[in-house]
């Protein structure tokens, strides 16, 4: 397993993280656990922050639905970043930390209205339009509320990533944006400029996730300025801002090429001056929406292991504590992840094993054949790059409760998420009045 960021390997074999032991967290917290690396987490919003803000004056708008506590709002915050919001319960979660919501775009492909009022309520600095009839009742609840909402919006620019089908989002066949080859996004710019309640800023596109080839973010800056440039010479609205969307790929595992935010800042300035240059107009401000290339190789989760079973001349499953309802990755996208023992990481690997969850689903796997030293049940085990897409798509199936999340840093471990209990998996549940015993009030076992 590659180490990133402040993982180290102590003197007893161990795997450190932030310096703190990973046997003594799991033995502090349970598991399995999420770990946040604090200083890596940071140094990532600072690299963007560098290479974008610093260099060129762009924005960087960190992107929550990767991963978002109260306290990943304050990090966020303290590094200066924007947060990219797409749900009232996101929303929710920023305003609640305390987060300056004037440096908040509110994305979304299907909002609701008591999402955009709450959004105009709080005063969040950009809604992200996704459609025409969107638009309409933005500008309708912003009239009611005596304000104008600042806009910018999404366009589908046609441009293909190389990724997973399900990660893509830019092409012609997306349910997100307005298509720019359909005339939709032309007429949701002309439609936004006649909406008195409407601040029109720029345009968007966001083309899809885990990416490592830069020119698919060339094309599609290509393809919004050759937009703006004709709906300039058709309605006479230029867009001031230009947001590229998150998408930049990291390492999971050997064969991983991840490029640098620097890269992509320069190569999108670049291709923006020239376009402008070129159109004679004045060259819109930048932004992007990173997430996983900011949380993902910031986080790992420590899993302990379970029952180990040999299927002689077929397969070894190792079974852990944890599976697809903290990290359903591999169940949704086959992704692919390294992990270590991490009470023998100096050990080396011996054999070809399966992690497999504890969920009762055969596609409850974590790993597939990954060489790992001899496991027996009780060792910990520590997989990387969790840290976006894990804890913000976990559940409950089987009533499992989700993991606590820990904040590591010079030695110290903090709570930043509490391990849910079996008390919180039924604090929603009602039982109807016909179905209640005649005993306790609501015909539940008493407690303890
Ligand atoms: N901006 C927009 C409009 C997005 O839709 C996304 C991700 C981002 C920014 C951030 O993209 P990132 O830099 O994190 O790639 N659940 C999937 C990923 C879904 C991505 C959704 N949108 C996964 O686990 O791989």
């Amino acid at each position: 397993m590659k180490l990133h960021g402040s993982m180290r390997i102590n003197q007893r074999g161990r795997i450190e993280i932030g310096g703190c032991d990973t046997v003594e967290l799991a033995e502090r917290f349970g598991t399995p656990l999420y770990i946040l690396d604090e200083e890596l987490f940071r140094s990532n919003c600072r690299e963007y922050h560098k290479a974008f803000s610093q260099k060129y004056g762009a924005e960087v708008i960190y992107a929550g639905k990767s991963l978002l506590t109260l306290a990943v709002c304050r990090l966020v915050e303290e590094e200066g970043l924007g947060l990219d919001v797409v749900s009232g319960g996101e929303l929710f979660t920023a305003h609640k930390s305390l987060f300056p919501m004037h440096r908040v775009y509110f994305h979304g492909s299907n909002k609701s209205a008591g999402e955009i009022r709450m959004a105009l309520e709080f005063r969040v600095g950009r809604f992200m339009v996704d459609n025409i009839r969107e638009l309409e009742m933005l500008n309708n609840l912003a009239g009611q509320l005596q304000t104008v909402a600042g806009v910018i919006l999404r366009l589908s620019p046609g441009v293909e990533a190389h990724t997973h089908d399900y990660l893509k989002t830019g092409q012609v066949d997306s349910k997100f944006g307005l298509s720019i080859q359909s005339g939709q996004a032309g007429e949701g710019v002309k439609r936004a400029q006649a909406l008195k309640n409407i601040n029109l800023k720029g345009l968007h596109c966001h083309i899809g996730s885990q990416i490592f080839q830069l020119e698919t973010y060339d094309q599609a800056l290509d393809s919004l300025m050759d937009f703006a440039w004709s709906i300039y010479n058709e309605a006479g609205w230029w867009p001031e801002e230009i947001n590229l969307g998150g998408g930049m790929g990291i390492y999971y595992r050997q064969g991983d090429s991840p490029q640098q935010a620097s890269a992509l800042a320069d190569a999108a300035m670049s291709r923006l001056l020239a376009n402008a240059a070129r159109m004679g107009r004045p060259a819109p401000r930048l932004m992007v929406e990173p997430g996983r290339s900011i949380s993902g190789p910031a986080g790992s989760t420590l899993y302990t292991v379970g029952n180990i079973k040999e299927i002689p001349g077929v397969r070894k499953y190792l079974s852990v504590d944890g599976g697809m309802t903290d990290n359903p990755r591999h169940a949704l996208y086959q992704a692919g992840y390294e992990a270590a023992l991490a009470n023998k990481a100096d050990l080396p690997p011996v054999e070809t094993v399966t992690v497999a969850g504890k969920c009762c689903e055969s596609g409850d796997i974590l790993i597939r054949d990954i060489a790992l030293p001899a496991a027996v049940p009780g060792d910990y085990l520590l997989v990387s790059c969790t840290g976006a897409y894990n804890y913000t798509m976990s559940m409950n199936y089987n009533r499992l409760p989700r993991p606590a999340m820990v904040l590591v840093k010079d030695g110290r471990a903090d709570l930043m998420l509490q391990r849910e209990t079996y008390e919180d998996l039924i604090r929603n549940d009602l039982i109807p009045e016909r179905l209640r015993k005649s005993h306790g009030v609501l015909g539940i076992a008493p407690a303890g």
